[in-house]
Parts: structure tokens; C-alpha cells; sequence
């Protein structure tokens, strides 16, 4: 067995991974990242955010040119969909996108293995090529960042054929005429859109009382009847207990959590959204001691070392949202603290979005989440109908909401629905990062007319002045 000798190996080339492994070299650090696929970039790149935003991006374009155009007097006949070239387009995206990885490995000097990494004795990773070859690496630090992989439930086989994770609604190849979505996050939500602004009738079954679990109750309650005028339709508060296969597509049978009378329902393919578990297949974390928790996560102290000296994780893998730039942000870090830097994460300021239309995009607390902790908090909103541009665009649809502390005006959190929300929430973030007060966004100048503007006026009607309601 060859051994070779570095500073840094990470294991997995994700939005975690690859970063780190950029961080460590431009830090000085001899770097290699172990990847067992033939592509880089992870679930985020090949499966993920990436390719689900190109089907969003055309399908939206799709459904706009179908209704929403006509309003603003653009008339299209004969529209129609190229399934194909659809996939076309978000294929060669993921190419370019993984490609430009190998370049940047390249460029920062970082020595790409193709395999599976696992941990070895200490300060050593072996690399399994897919011919069963194995390479030893001595590593002064070993950063894990695997990511995760669909969660499943009980009895229901996935196929990615009839019945789909998120990988396999990635692929359609063709439009189903019934698409049954099993839970109502982030990727259930945003597959749903995909294939319902195709033509596919769209049912969602989500296990708790609302959807998006987790986003602010208004927001979740609002967006709900956005997605209904869009023709999906809900099952809340309901359990999905088997998923039978037959000639015609697949048999649902569910029944209410409360208890009650088991119902079915019939769809031509069924996604399977009920969440993701962190993936440390192959890693012999065992055999090294490594400490996992209940939930199958690696545990890290705050300097995101585990408890086996020199070996530290990130991403997925490790407790907290399970979102790529979350684990973007934890792999420079984690390079500049193996680099004897102080690198740090500020979980209070870490966005999420939902990419439907409208838009979902949340940073720092919740309604929910101040009451429960018991904190006095100030809301301020303003909804985007009363915005010029967003008229201008007809994306009336949504509002922005901020919470601020009652007594310091500090802002707590902000909920923002509506077109475009993931890229204003960057100034939320900002704000929050920063520890700004709602009155500093209010007092700070936003161009006209943008979508932005109802940030800042969300910010004003904190302190009951907004200008344009
Ligand atoms: P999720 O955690 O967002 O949603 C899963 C949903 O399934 C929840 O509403 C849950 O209550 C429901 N559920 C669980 N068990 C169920 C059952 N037996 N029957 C019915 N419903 C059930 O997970 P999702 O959508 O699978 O996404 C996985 C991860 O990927 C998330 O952590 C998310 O953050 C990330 N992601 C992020 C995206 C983004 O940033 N835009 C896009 C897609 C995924």
C-alpha cells in the first residue's frame, strides 16, 4: 500500500467538504479531499440545490408564460414542454458546476482521491478505490464532512422509479399525472412545484398539524394558501403506513395521526420527503471511537473536533440545519482552527429558504420560538401588495415580518414570503450578524423601487410608522 503524507485530508467533496479542503490550502495547509463519486460537489451540487433550482428556474418560466404573462400583455401560443431539454439544461449546470470544483482543487494545489475514505489507525485514512485498491494517507488532521443521505420510512421501498427520493424526482422522465409527496418541507414543497406548475396534480401528506415545520406559524399558514390557489392539495395531521406498487402506479395507505379509519390514495409516483440522516457509511467510526448521538450525528466539541484526537467534523454530519451553507460556513472554520486560527459559526444568523414561488426565507427566531422562551418582542410587517415594484411585477403575494426585541429594538428575527425572499434575506442576516436594531434598517436608504423597500418598511412599522400602509 502506497502512504502519503498530509496536512489536512477531508473526506467528501460537498459544499463542506470542498470548502474546507480550499480554506486549509489557501491557509498553507497540504490538502487532499477523498471522494467516492465520480463527480464533486456532493448531494448540493449533483443531487441537491443545484439541479432542483434549474427545474424550478424552467418550470416557473413555464407556468409564467403559461398565466402570468398574459397580464402583462405578452401573448404566447402553442407553449409547450421539452422534458428533455429541461433535463438537458439542468444536467449540464451540474456539469460545468462540478467541473469548476476540479478546477479549483486544481488551482489551490489539492490533491483530488477517488474512493472511500475510512479511518484508520491514528492520524491515518485509508482510501478504497472502486478496483478494491487501497491507499493509506497520513493525515495531521482529518475533517469529515459525508453529508446525508434520504431518510426512508418503515415498509416503503424506494425505486426511484414509481417511488422517488429526492434524487429520483430529480429524473422524471416524464410528467406524472399524480404525484403524491410524502411530507411538507423544504424538499417536498420544492419538488411539488416543479411537477405541479408541469401539469401534475399535486397531494401532500405531512405527518404534523401545518407544513414547513420550523418557519414561523404565520408564514407556514399564509404560504399554505398560496400553494392551495396553486392547486396543491394538503393532508395534514396524517401518517403515511405502506406504499404498494401495481400496473397503474402506486397505492397509498394512510391514516390519521389522531387514530381513525385508514384511507388509500392512488398516484402514478410517490416522493418520499420525510427528511435526511447523516451518512457515515464506510467510515469505521466505530473502530475508531468515534462518538455519535442518538441521532446518528457525529458530536463535536465548538471546535468542531470530535473526541478522537486530530479528527473533526462538519455539515450534515453534525448536529444543526441540514443546509449547504451551513455547512459552508463550519468548513472554513474548522480550517482556520486547524490552521490555529479562531474560525467561528454565528448559528443565530444562519438563513433558510424555500425556493417555491413565492419564496420562504427566515432568519433568526421565530413568533413561536420568543413566546416559548418567553422573550418580549415587537412585530413589524408590510406586505409586498403594497409595493410598487412588486406590482410592477405582479408579485404581489407576501409580506415581510420582523421581530424585535421590545426593549432593545435589537432584531430577533425576520420572515420574509414572497418573490425573490432568499436573496433579501441577506440583509436580515447582515442586520442580525451585525446586531442592528430594527430602527437602523428603518433608517438606512433602500433604492426605489425594489422589492427591498419592504424590508425597510417592515422595519419602520416595528415602531408603528411604515409609510406605505
Ligand atoms: P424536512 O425536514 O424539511 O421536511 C420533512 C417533512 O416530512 C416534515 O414536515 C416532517 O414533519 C414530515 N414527515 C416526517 N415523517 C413523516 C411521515 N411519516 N409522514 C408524513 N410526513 C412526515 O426534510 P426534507 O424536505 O426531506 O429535506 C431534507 C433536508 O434537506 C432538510 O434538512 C432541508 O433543510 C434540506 N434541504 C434544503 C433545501 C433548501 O435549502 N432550499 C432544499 C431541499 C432540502
Amino acid at each position: 500500500m502506497n502512504e502519503k503524507k498530509f496536512d489536512v485530508v477531508v473526506i467528501g467533496s460537498g459544499p463542506g467538504g470542498y470548502v474546507a479542503a480550499i480554506r486549509a490550502a489557501q491557509l498553507g495547509l497540504k490538502t487532499a479531499c477523498v471522494e467516492k463519486d465520480p463527480a464533486l460537489g456532493g448531494t448540493c451540487l449533483n443531487v441537491g440545490c443545484i439541479p432542483s433550482k434549474a427545474l424550478l428556474q424552467t418550470s416557473e418560466e413555464y407556468a409564467h408564460a403559461g398565466k402570468a404573462l398574459k397580464r402583462h400583455g405578452v401573448m404566447i401560443e402553442g407553449l409547450s414542454l421539452d422534458l428533455e431539454a429541461m433535463m438537458g439544461h439542468k444536467d449540464k449546470v451540474v456539469g460545468d458546476l462540478t467541473k469548476g470544483i476540479a478546477h479549483l482543487f486544481k488551482k489551490n494545489d489539492i490533491t483530488h482521491l477517488k474512493g472511500t475514505g475510512a479511518l484508520g489507525a491514528a492520524g491515518e485514512i485509508i482510501v478504497r478505490a472502486d478496483d478494491g485498491s487501497e491507499t493509506k494517507l497520513a493525515a495531521g488532521a482529518t475533517i469529515i464532512a459525508t453529508g446525508s443521505a434520504p431518510a426512508n420510512l418503515p415498509g416503503i421501498d424506494i425505486d426511484e422509479k414509481r417511488i422517488l427520493s429526492s434524487t429520483g424526482a430529480l429524473a422524471l422522465d416524464e410528467v406524472p399525472g399524480h404525484l403524491a409527496v410524502i411530507g411538507a418541507g423544504y424538499i417536498g414543497l420544492e419538488m411539488a412545484s416543479v411537477w405541479g406548475r408541469l401539469g401534475a396534480k399535486i397531494t401532500v401528506i405531512e405527518f404534523l398539524d401545518r407544513i414547513v415545520p420550523g418557519m414561523d406559524g404565520e408564514l407556514a399558514t399564509q404560504f399554505q394558501k398560496m400553494l392551495r390557489r396553486q392547486k396543491m392539495k394538503f393532508k395534514l395531521s396524517t401518517k403515511v403506513t405502506a406504499a404498494e406498487q401495481n400496473d397503474s402506479g402506486v397505492t397509498l395507505t394512510m391514516e390519521p395521526v389522531a387514530g381513525g379509519e385508514p384511507e388509500t390514495l392512488d398516484a402514478d409516483a410517490v416522493l418520499v420527503a420525510v427528511g435526511r440522516t447523516p451518512y457515515t457509511e464506510g467510515l469505521g467510526l466505530d473502530a475508531a471511537g468515534v462518538t455519535i448521538d442518538n441521532g446518528g450525528r457525529i458530536e463535536i466539541d465548538e471546535h468542531f473536533a470530535t473526541n478522537v484526537a486530530g479528527v473533526y467534523a462538519i455539515g450534515d454530519v453534525i448536529a444543526g440545519p441540514m443546509l449547504a451553507h451551513k455547512a459552508e460556513d463550519e468548513g472554513i472554520a474548522v480550517a482556520e482552527i486547524i490552521a490555529g486560527q479562531k474560525g467561528h459559526v454565528n448559528y443565530s444568523a444562519i438563513p433558510g429558504v424555500v425556493y417555491t414561488q413565492p419564496e420562504l426565507a427566515a432568519v433568526g427566531q421565530t413568533e413561536e420560538q420568543l413566546q416559548e422562551a418567553g422573550i418580549d418582542y415587537t412585530a413589524g410587517s408590510f406586505p409586498f401588495m403594497a409595493n410598487g415594484r412588486a406590482r410592477a411585477m405582479s408579485a404581489t403575494d407576501g409580506f415581510v415580518k420582523i421581530l424585535a426585541d421590545a426593549q432593545s429594538d435589537r432584531i430577533l428575527g425576520v420572515h420574509i414570503m414572497g418573490a425573490d425572499a432568499g436573496t433579501l434575506i441577506a440583509e436580515a442576516v447582515l442586520a442580525i450578524e451585525l446586531g442592528a436594531s430594527a430602527e437602523d434598517l428603518a433608517r438606512t436608504c433602500h433604492a426605489h423601487p425594489t422589492l427591498s423597500e419592504a424590508v425597510k418598511e417592515a422595519a419602520l412599522d416595528v415602531d408603528e410608522r411604515a409609510i406605505h400602509v
